[in-house]
């Protein structure tokens, strides 16, 4: 396949950046995205340029480092899908294709396509620790969980931080991560000594790190490569109004 790029390009925070041209040609269709742009930075270093800086790591849809906005949608065209397991199969041989970093005021652009995320690990420290007696480990049957509250713990488990639902919300919020983990603690019994103060800290961090509020827009959970359900935020709303009433 041979296709044109245009990616955004901002050498540091400071910068005001900008879009720019480049043809990638014998792009394999079995590539994923990150590999085409591989082949790019190969050529640009060999051509003694500056390669496109972009965030990856496990390459197996797991980490949540890699994301960005490929034709204007957080990790591409593909539902349920990380960037890095995007293949170029689900494109077409002479596309232009437009690549920006996440657009959000709590995730400062750090160079080209690599953001700072580092307000998500502000909500999760804000989270707490969760009380749980040390020791050997205990029998699996000795704190029973309902299958049901075990797989909604599970479910929103799998959010794996990229921060997708940030980028394609018009308000920038992160109420669909800091639901995710609020949930996955918020279900199961170890989770609930700190249950009030969990959810009271993590919201507090969320405003505070420059994240919008929630208008039920959607975006989010449609970009979400782990499926994180929408209801969740409505858990989240719920157990909020809780544990500031107690
Ligand atoms: S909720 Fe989904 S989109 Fe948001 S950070 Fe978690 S995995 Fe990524
Ligand atoms: S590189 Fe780890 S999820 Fe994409």
């Amino acid at each position: 396949m041979n296709l044109t790029l245009r990616i955004w390009r901002q050498n540091g925070p400071s910068d005001r950046g900008k879009m720019v041209a480049y043809e990638v040609k014998d792009i394999s269709p079995d590539a994923s995205f990150l590999e085409m742009l591989d082949v790019l930075n190969e050529r640009l270093i060999l051509d003694g340029e500056d390669p496109v800086a972009f965030d990856h790591d496990c390459r197996e849809g797991i980490c949540g480092m890699c994301g960005m906005m490929i034709n204007g949608v957080a990790h591409g065209p593909e539902r349920a899908t990380t960037t890095c397991q995007l293949h170029m199969r689900h494109f077409s041989d002479g596309d232009t294709i437009d690549v920006e970093p996440w657009r959000a005021a709590a995730f400062p652009v750090v160079k080209d396509l690599v953001v700072d995320r580092g307000a998500f690990d502000t909500i999760i420290g804000a989270g707490g620790y969760i009380t749980a007696p040390t020791g050997a480990a205990p029998d699996a049957h000795a704190t029973p969980v309902a299958k049901v509250d075990a797989d909604a713990a599970f479910e929103a488990a799998t959010c794996i931080g990229c921060g997708a639902c940030v980028a394609a919300c018009p308000n920038g919020s992160a109420m669909l991560f800091t639901a995710a983990k609020v949930a996955h603690l918020g279900l199961l019994p170890q989770g609930q000594p700190e249950r009030d103060s969990r959810v009271l800290h993590m919201i507090e961090a969320h405003d505070a790190a420059g994240f919008g509020g929630c208008t039920n827009a959607g975006e989010c959970t449609t970009v979400c490569p782990k499926g994180i359900p929408l209801t969740l935020i409505g858990r989240l709303n719920h157990d909020y109004r809780t544990a500031a009433r107690r």
